[in-house]
């Protein structure tokens, strides 16, 4: 058996494949940094492997996977301990935990969630993609529309409609139906906010993301918004990417897929609602430049950090604003990185490292501990600058190079070790 989504989710699971005695062959995780989940290996590149079951919590991240791996033999699986009438229809790809009771005449759609202690009464009628959180109670005939998520402890009374994609909170006692794309709690329980979208739950969540820009629309610019898709899918936060802005690209010429150009300098310096900003230009000192000339007070920096970024000890990390971390970055103890920085991708920052303002650091560069940097210097690919070294400003160290000595501010240093470059 294989599991698609390496969670918290996937740890029950597991422990439901145990008490089954089901052999869990491997899990397969879009994440490369997880490598293991409670000593079952996690791999990336799923070939086909069946039967699956996909283990994520997320009802449209779990349809979006789903839609992925077509055409492969997805497992349902049932805790020994739920009890289902044996007048139960239930879909492929359905997952029902520890305590929960289904009963007869009820029909369950497929890749649903029935959680510990969920109870499904008499003839209810769920959909695909349903997630039916703890200890939520559905009394008889009620019917849950594709994708809808019922909160916790929640109660429905009987006959009730759920409408699809829709969103019930924590501990509501649903008295009256609930449309589709809708987001309702309380008790008794009301609409509080509707998006006439179905696609998702994602999207509805969508409602309080903050809207977020990228100015540079190119290479960076595309890694940026990619990595803003990763965060709103595995990070804390929640984005809404309203597009790029670019001075040397047409207004509204396409970005790959990520979006299209908004404008230029005079555009972003007229709007007129707090946008959340990432600089994605890759030369420290343009970087520098476009940032002093944008004076509207409604744009903000956000830092934008990759999920995957690990720290030894985060009680002792600083970080300042406007910063873009990239995938596979780490910091050990008492690291502090300013404004505006760019870690673009396996970097490593030792012990007390300190970064100022506007650096950046391309794909897999080490900082050695005790390391500091000041300001506007590029580090390039897989370059090394050995501990205690302190860099000033407007340095450029070329690829490759390993660092051993103090360079002078606004020179080039190549090769092992790093020397002065003069050109000609
Ligand atoms: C309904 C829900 C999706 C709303 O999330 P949200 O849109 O982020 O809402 P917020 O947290 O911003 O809260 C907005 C307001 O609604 C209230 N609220 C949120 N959820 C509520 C709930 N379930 N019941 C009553 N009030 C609720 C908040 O207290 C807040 O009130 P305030 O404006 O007076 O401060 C979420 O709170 C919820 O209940 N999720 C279900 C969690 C769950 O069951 N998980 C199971 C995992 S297995």
């Amino acid at each position: 058996m294989y599991l698609y989504g390496a969670s918290g989710h996937a740890k029950v699971i597991i422990d439901i494949l145990k008490a089954l005695n089901i052999k869990i062959d491997a899990l397969f995780d879009d994440d490369i940094t997880i490598n293991e989940l409670l000593s079952t290996p996690v791999k990336h590149q799923w070939q086909g492997e069946s039967p699956v079951i996909v283990s994520i919590g997320n009802n449209t991240v779990r349809k979006q996977i789903v839609d992925k791996l077509q055409q492969c033999d997805f497992a349902t699986v049932r805790h020994p301990s739920a009890i289902i009438s044996p007048n139960v229809r239930m879909g492929k790809g359905t997952v029902v935990m520890q305590g929960a009771i289904i009963q007869s005449g009820a029909t369950i759609g497929s890749h649903c969630i029935l959680n510990t202690g969920a109870s499904v009464d008499h003839e209810c009628i769920i959909e695909d993609f349903v997630h039916v959180s703890p200890q939520a109670t559905l009394c008889g005939n009620v019917h849950v529309g594709e994708g809808a998520w019922i909160g916790a402890a929640a109660v429905v009374i009987p006959g009730v409609r759920i409408g699809k994609w829709s969103i019930v909170g924590a501990g509501s006692v649903v008295v009256q139906d609930v449309p589709d794309g809708a987001i309702a709690y309380g008790n008794p329980c009301r609409i509080r906010s509707q998006q006439g979208c179905c696609s998702g739950n994602h999207d509805i969540a969508d409602d309080s993301a903050k809207r977020i820009a990228v100015y540079g629309a190119g290479g960076l610019g595309r890694e940026v918004a990619g990595g803003i898709e990763k965060i709103n899918k595995f990070g804390k936060e929640r984005w809404n990417f309203i597009g790029f802005f670019d001075d040397n690209k047409q207004v509204g010429s396409s970005v790959s897929h990520y979006g299209e150009v908004l404008g230029g300098m005079e555009d972003l310096n007229s709007v007129s609602e707090p946008l959340a900003l990432a600089i994605a230009i890759g030369d420290p000192r343009t970087r520098y430049n476009i940032q002093s000339r944008i004076t509207n007070p409604n744009i903000y920096y956000p830092n934008l950090i990759a999920p995957s970024f690990k720290i030894l000890d985060p009680s002792t990390f600083k970080i300042g604003q406007g910063n873009i971390i990239q995938e596979g970055c780490s910091a050990t103890c008492d690291v502090t990185v300013g404004n505006f920085n760019v870690l673009n991708g396996s970097n490593v920052l030792g012990h007390d490292v300190v970064v100022g303002d506007f650096n950046v650091l391309m794909p897999a560069v080490r900082l050695s501990g005790a390391v500091r940097v000041g300001c506007c210097n590029l580090f390039g690919v897989d370059s090394v600058v050995l501990q205690k070294i302190h860099v000033g400003d407007n340095v450029t160290l070329g690829a490759g190079s390993v660092l051993m000595t103090k360079p002078k501010d606004g020179q080039t240093y190549i090769g092992v070790p790093a020397k002065k470059f003069e050109f000609e």
